[in-house]
């Protein structure tokens, strides 16, 4: 009796634990910034190997898209670890014109499955980098933090799936 006791309160804890995990929100945080002149060709491996072992500790997901020196990365998880990160990030000199472009709670991750793609893969179609390079052009001149859609989420994605993709 006693231990069926202390099966139901330990399976009542999970259930009440599994719904705040799903109400929990998370903070999404986007910005666009331009690789300096010491950002080295083998600084997008590093920087992809270094996100892909430490962000995940910090239970943070998101995405990094590097092109022609246009670099957008979006992150995802608990509003002080992203924040952090991004302070940390902002620091690193290999960037400039470093600008936040987008920030707030949300209630789901929308990059939950994907991991910061460096971009060292097969090449995505011309012309998924062309929209990619009027996207970062588009919100290097935006003045307000507003949302980042669904859609150029989903056009991050897929430039990243093509890029993952062994040579
Ligand atoms: C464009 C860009 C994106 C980066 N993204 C990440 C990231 O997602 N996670 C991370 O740990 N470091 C990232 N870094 C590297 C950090 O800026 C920093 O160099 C690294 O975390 C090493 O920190 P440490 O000196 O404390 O070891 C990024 C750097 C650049 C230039």
């Amino acid at each position: 009796m006693m231990e069926q006791g202390l099966q139901s309160d330990r399976l009542k804890s999970a259930i009440l634990e599994a719904s705040r995990a799903d109400l929990s929100s998370v903070f999404r945080l986007a910005y666009v910034s331009r690789a300096s002149s010491l950002f080295l060709p083998s600084d997008l491996e590093e920087i992809g190997r270094l996100s892909s072992l430490r962000n995940p500790g910090a239970d943070i997901t998101g995405i990094l898209v590097i092109d022609k020196g246009d670099i957008l990365q979006i992150l995802e998880g608990e509003k002080h670890s992203v924040v952090e990160l991004f302070e940390k990030i902002s620091k690193d000199p290999r960037h400039e014109n470093i600008r936040q472009v987008s920030g707030g709670e949300k209630a789901a991750r929308l990059l939950s499955c994907w991991s910061l793609v460096g971009g060292a893969g097969a090449s995505a179609p011309e012309g998924l980098m062309n929209d990619f390079h009027l996207l970062h052009a588009k919100l290097s001149t935006r003045r307000e933090i507003e949302d980042i859609t669904a859609e150029q989420i989903e056009l991050l994605k897929v430039i990243a799936l093509f890029r993952s993709v062994p040579l």
